[in-house]
């Protein structure tokens, strides 16, 4: 078969466009896209003068009054809200409504994650990528209704790279 140039230039340029797609999986890192994505949509509640998870969850209320919700300014801490102990918070909170489990709704803090429905969903892809493939999942670390506790081979697909 004669393979033309066009042929040959097309090939190469899906090789490529896969290569990239893979590489965004790869290389989304805390430090490079998560942090300062974070630091854009986030800060102003989760910051240093948020109060630590554990503060923040003996007067919950109170402070949701005052918008703040809980400190997530560094790695150590903004990982606790994907993994252990407030495990899928992150992403219950983030979700654009179409993971099982979500109910078709996106979680309350999607909306912060850009001011259009396109930077949402860009920012979104980063965040997925970066937690990811196949870790996006809604679990708690225990089952509650119908969604029961996150299992081990969901645990196992965590990234989060530094
Ligand atoms: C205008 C203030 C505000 C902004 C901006 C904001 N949040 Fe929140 N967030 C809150 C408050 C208040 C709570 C606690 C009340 C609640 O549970 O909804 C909260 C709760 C959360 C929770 C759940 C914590 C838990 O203990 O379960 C997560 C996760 C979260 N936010 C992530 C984010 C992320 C990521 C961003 C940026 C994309 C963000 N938030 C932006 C105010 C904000």
């Amino acid at each position: 078969m004669k393979v033309t140039l066009i042929t040959r230039v097309a090939l190469a340029a899906s090789i490529l466009a896969i290569a990239a797609g893979n590489s965004m999986a790869q290389d989304v890192t805390y430090r490079n896209q998560i942090a300062p994505m974070w630091k854009a949509h986030c800060i102003a509640c989760h910051g240093a003068q948020s109060p630590e998870r554990s503060d923040f969850l003996l007067d919950e209320k109170g402070y949701t009054a005052k918008s703040q919700g809980p400190r997530m300014d560094t790695y150590e801490r903004f990982i606790a809200f994907v993994a252990w102990p407030d495990t899928g918070a992150l992403m219950r909170r983030l979700d654009d409504g179409r993971s099982p489990y979500a109910g078709g709704k996106p979680g309350n803090m999607y909306e912060r994650l850009g001011a259009s429905e396109q930077e949402r969903a860009a920012n979104l892809k980063i965040i997925k990528a970066w937690v990811g493939e196949g870790a996006w999942n809604l679990n708690r670390w225990s089952k509650r209704g119908d969604v029961p506790a996150v299992a081990k081979e969901q645990l196992d697909k965590i990234k989060l790279a530094y």
